[in-house]
This record gives structure tokens, sequence and C-alpha cells, in this order.
């Protein structure tokens, strides 16, 4: 049984504001109809807003569940992120502008960085890199990283970015996986005052690696962590100092096939080792290009700011492709949102004069903790958008956005994607579409999302497993050296269907249309012959005003099969006491109906994350069912649910 029921009701709902509406670079939904009657027509033409050195005849070729976009067209990712903007009017703009967490700052115009990126790539020459060799980059938030991906991708190079914040054995791991040939690091980098220690973790992996021939490394930190001249290892490691200034500013672009592959990304299944999800070029860019100018509205004059890491495929595709695409000037920030102090963003977005706001809602949810008190120190009236990505949104935390950080005035698009997606695939055009708190709306103009159930039956209204119907530019080609799996993970969900994606979330669809995500279908409940998305119930504890944060789970129970245990978080300065659990539990009870008061709650100052922030329940499920704990490698802080289990065990006993 598939079908999810759907508890949580919710109508409040926003036009795009009249203004904003009148000037936004989508304002008719005309574009839906469009694209649905001619989709190879609508994505011909996206792609057409990129540079070809040869352009395509052809636009898709569908062997289900193997997709070619653009097949004969040829390109360069860099020439169409960089430069066609160097070479015209946007010369002389900012394309990035950084500051690094002790408050040191630096700006590339569009012509600094087609030098950097052109002198880089002269760099990979050097080393050996060829067309299709892998790169694998390990770096801090720095303007480095662009410019080393973009490097890459002038070579034909592809790249294999491993977020800065993972452990020696997780860069080694996949760096074996990848086969890379080089890798780029720092010396270090800067995370709530301290230095993470990249280079020695660097040392430690490049040691069990056989492909690696050259480490390049960044000098950022200049502290005596792994990073100094004596850890150079003579012939294998080199400053990127050092080879930029000798390498020559001018690299000819090499032309590459639409269907060439631009990156991997790892992404870490629930289970087994991490999936190399590979991207190609022309679909993928075509699709970061033209979601980040609807979606985002995106103006000659933004400043936008993502704050996602470039270790993400929302660092890749919402920092990187998608807005140098456009010709934007992006802020890039290296630390921590609370360093030195929580308005360290409002601070930013004051400073630099942010338009744009895109960010997650585990973020938005530790702002809400923290209080509206931080934002409120700093003028933010420049913003005019604000988005969420990575989990469900729960409406308070919404609302909360909306009010505090938008001035009641922003729209908020909450955009529903995948790193297998390579960009977004549901989420509201803001200049058309009515919103409403918690609903990443409907699915962009040339996307095809369904709502099925175990036979593929479309459900109209209600609860049921999110399909992609049929094939999207920017969709993964295959997981790296695993296309079984690819085949296994993605497109066997519904018998004899090879053409139907399954991104694995459960959704609600309203009778608007309007989708709702409710959370990964592994982790949905079965309370009594109920299925129930946690989103939901999280939703109702989060709308209680004493709650910032919380997270929802299964544990086994004789009578309902499943009894529902939540982990709360409160915002500062409220205690946990006997009366607020049973205020919350009634909350619960009043808000979606009494099958999902919660059995246990446990109050907890911090919720296990993976290191991209989302809610790891599967370790929340092995606590609440006082099992040894699953693997916790990809959790951001281990001793969070070290306590956790501590605090339920003292509990239950
Ligand atoms: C979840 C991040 C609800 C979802 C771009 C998806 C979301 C997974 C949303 C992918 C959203 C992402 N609303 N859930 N707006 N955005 N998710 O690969 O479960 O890090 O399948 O890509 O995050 O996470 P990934």
């Amino acid at each position: 049984m598939t079908d999810i029921d759907v508890l949580l009701e919710e109508h409040r709902k926003f036009k795009p504001p009249e203004t904003f509406a009148r000037n936004a670079n989508v304002r008719s939904a005309e574009i839906y109809e469009r694209a649905a009657k001619d989709y190879e027509g609508f994505w011909a033409e996206c792609a057409r807003e990129l540079e070809w050195s040869k352009p395509f005849t052809k636009v898709l070729e569908w062997a289900p569940p193997r997709s070619k976009w653009f097949a004969d067209g040829e390109l360069n990712a860099s020439v169409s992120c960089v430069d066609r903007h160097a070479r015209g009017e946007r010369a002389n703009k900012a394309a990035i502008i950084w500051e690094g967490e002790p408050g040191d700052t630096r700006t590339l115009t569009y012509a600094e960085l087609l030098d950097e990126v052109c002198r880089f790539a002269s760099v990979l020459d050097s080393l050996g890199v060829e067309k299709g060799d892998r790169v694998s980059i390990y770096l801090p938030m720095i303007p480095e990283a662009a410019i080393a991906m973009l490097a890459c991708a002038r070579v034909g190079a592809v790249h294999s970015v491993v977020f800065g914040g993972f452990s020696a054995e997780s860069l080694r791991d996949r760096i074996v996986d990848a086969g890379a040939k080089v890798l780029i690091t720092a010396d270090g980098g800067f995370r709530r005052g301290q230095v993470v220690p990249l280079k020695k973790n660097a040392d430690d992996a490049v040691a069990q690696t056989p492909t690696i021939e050259h480490v390049v490394v960044v000098r950022r930190t200049e502290k005596p962590i792994g990073g100094t001249e004596a850890s150079m290892k003579a012939g294998r490691d080199k400053w990127w100092h050092e080879l930029m200034a000798k390498a020559s500013p001018t690299r000819a672009p090499t032309a590459v096939n639409a269907e060439d592959i631009l990156f991997t990304l790892y992404t870490s299944g629930t289970t087994g080792k991490p999936k190399g999800i590979v991207h190609t070029t022309g679909g993928y860019l075509t699709q970061c290009a033209v979601t980040t100018r609807m979606i985002f509205d995106l103006k000659e004059s933004d400043v936008y700011w993502c704050t996602a890491d470039v270790g993400w495929v929302t660092g890749h595709s919402y920092i990187v492709y998608g807005p140098l695409a456009n010709g934007a000037t992006c802020m890039m920030y290296e630390g921590a949102p609370d360093w030195p102090e929580k308005d360290r963003f409002w601070a930013l977005c004051e400073k630099y004069g942010v338009t744009i706001f895109y960010t997650a809602p585990t973020a938005i949810r530790a702002f809400m903790k923290w209080g509206a008190q931080h934002a409120e120190k700093h003028d933010l009236s420049k913003l005019r958008l604000l988005g969420s990505v990575g989990e469900p949104i729960n409406p308070e935390a919404w609302m909360w956005y909306r009010e505090n950080i938008g001035g009641n005035r922003c729209p908020i698009v909450d955009t529903w994607w995948q790193t297998e997606t390579g960009a977004t695939m549901i989420s509201p055009l803001p200049g058309i579409t009515e919103t409403t708190p918690g609903s990443a709306t409907v699915a962009f103009p040339g996307i095809t999302a369904e709502l099925l159930d175990d036979n593929a039956k479309p459900i109209k209204v209600g609860g049921g497993l999110l399909a992609i119907t049929k094939p999207w530019p920017g969709m993964l080609r295959t997981i790296w050296g695993d296309d079984e799996r690819y085949v296994k993970t993605y497109f066997s969900k519904w018998p004899g269907r090879p053409d139907l994606y399954f991104p694995g979330d459960g959704a609600k669809r309203d009778e608007d249309g309007n989708f709702w995500i409710l959370g990964r279908v592994d982790d949905v409940l079965n309370v009594a012959g109920h299925r129930i998305g946690t989103m939901e119930v999280e939703s109702a504890l989060v709308d209680h005003h004493a709650v910032a944060e919380a997270a929802v789970v299964g544990k086994a129970h004789d009578l309902k099969g499943q009894a529902i245990a939540a982990f709360v978080t409160l915002r500062e300065g409220i205690n946990a006491t006997p009366e607020l659990l049973a205020e919350l539990r009634d909350h619960v009870g009043t808000k979606i109906g009494a099958i999902a008061k919660p059995d246990d709650i446990i109050f907890s100052a911090d919720l296990p994350k993976t290191r991209s922030g989302k809610i790891m329940r599967r370790l929340l499920r092995d606590i609440a069912e006082g099992r040894a704990l699953g693997d916790t490698t990809t959790l951001a802080d281990p001793a969070v649910v070290a306590a956790l289990k501590d605090q339920y065990e003292s509990i239950e006993g």
C-alpha cells in the first residue's frame, strides 16, 4: 500500500505582489501550455540561449531509461558562463563577490574571472590533465573552487567536488571511485573561527589513492596545520599561486559534445557506498540557466546569494553554473552563519545589498530558534525574492522566513529537486504562481511530475509516490561505474515502466494541483494502518510557538504497528517542562488529528543532521527502538546522536 494519508490543512495563500508580477521575467502562465504542447521545442529554445560552437540539430533521443539531449551539438560550459560575458558589456561587472569568514574580501569581474579560469586551465594542461580525465576538488568556499570547476570544464575534464567538511576517508573513497588524476585542495579553510585541516586530510586520503599524480594547494589560512611548506611533497604537491603566476592567461576552450560529462558528484544513499551521479554538459547547463533566470527572476542589477556549499549540487547549479550562465553577480561566503555572531548572514545581506537570497530549511529553522532580533538589526530592504531548498519547509518556518527576512513583501520560491535531477523540477514562478506555505507548488514548464500509486496509476488529489514521467535535460545519465544501480535505483519502481523516474519522495497533491513533498518514502510512518508522512507531523509541531525544529520517526508498537516518537528542539529561551510536553501532544492532536499524536516527545538541543543539513531520521529510529546506532559517518556532529541516545535511554529506562 503506497497511498499516504493527507493530514495537514494549510490554506494561507499569497499572490505575487503586483509590481513584482508586472516586472517579472515570466509574466504569463501561457508558458506552461506552450511547454506542454511542444516540449522538445521548449527545451530547444532554452538550449539556444547558451553559446554553442556547433549548433545542435537533434533535441531528444529517449530510449528509456536513457536520454540524450542536443546530442550532435558542441559547446564548452565555461564559454557560456564566462567568455561571452567577459567579451561584452559585462566585462567589468562583478561575477563573484566573496567574503571569507575572518572578513577578508575579494571581487572578481567577468574579465578577471576569465583570466583566472584560463590560467588554471593552462595549469591543468601543464599537469597533463586531458579531456575526460577526472579532477577531484576539495576546497573551502573560496573563489578558487568556482575557478577550478570552470577550468576543468574548459579543458573538458570531469570535476568531482568533495565537500570540504568530509573526512579523509570520505575523500579517499570518492577519489578512488572517480579514478581522479589531480586533487585540488587548500592548506585549510575557516569555520567558526577554527581552521579545517584540509591539506592534512588530503595527505591522508592521497596516501591511499593510487591514481592521484598531483595535488594543487591553495594558500588560504597560512596556519601550520598540515598546510606548511614542510608538508608539500616534492614532485607531487604544487602551490596554486606559484602555478598561476606563470600560467598563460589565454587558453582556448575545448569544444565538447553536449553529452560529454561535465561532472560527477557523490550523493550518499540510505545504504551502501556513495553514488557518483553523472551529469553531462548541454542539457544540464540548459536547465540550470533557464531555471535560474525564471525561478529567481534574475535581473541584470541583482546581487544574488545562494548560501549552499559548492560541495553540494545546489552549489554547482545555483552558485556556479546557473547564475554565471546568466551573467549574474553572485555572493559567496566562506564560513558559518553564526560566526562571529548569529547575525552574520544579515550583516552580509546589508553590506552587499543582496536582492535574492536562497537557503535551506535547516538554516531557516536555526534562524527561528535564535530569534528574529538578529535580522532586525540590519537593513534587509533590498531583498526582493527568497528561496528554499533541500528539505520540505514547514509552513511555520515559511511564514517566519516571509515575515522576518522577507518583510512580508518578498515572494518565496520553494524549489524541489535533487542531485540526480541536476536543476529545479518543482517550484513556483514568482511572478505568476500563487504560493502557499509548505508547498513547492507545480512542475517547472517542460517538466512532467505526477503522483502515482504502486501500479503507476495517477493520483489526482491525495498522497502517493512522486514520479517524473518524461525525461528532462538536466537528468543524471548514469551512476559513475555502476550503470546497473542507475537503472535499479531510479527506473525500476514500476515494473515494466522504465520510462518512469522515481525520486524516492512521497508527496501529496491538493485540489489546486499543488505538490507538497512529504519526505523520503523510506521515512513514512505506518500508524495503525495509516501511512503518514514525517513532514506533516513535524510541521504540526513546528506550528507551536515554542518549537523551532522537530523530527518524527516511527517505533515498533505491538498494537499500532508503529508509534510516533518526536524529537523536538525548542526556540531559544524556552524551557522543556512536562506541561509543555502535554501541550505539544495536544497541539498535534488539534492540528492534524489524534492518530498523529506522538507517543514520545524528546526535547533535544540539536538533531542529528547530514553535513548538508538534512535530518537523519534513520538514526533517530535506531534510538527510538533501542538499537545500536547504525552508520554515523555521514553525520555533521556525531556527538548529537550519542547524547540523544543516552537521554532517550534514561527516559525509557
Ligand atoms: C529533499 C538538493 C521538499 C527531497 C537539491 C529530495 C526537498 C532530496 C526539497 C534531494 C524541497 C530537496 N521540498 N524536499 N524544496 N528540496 N528536498 O540530492 O527529499 O541533496 O529528494 O539535492 O532533498 O537532496 P539533494
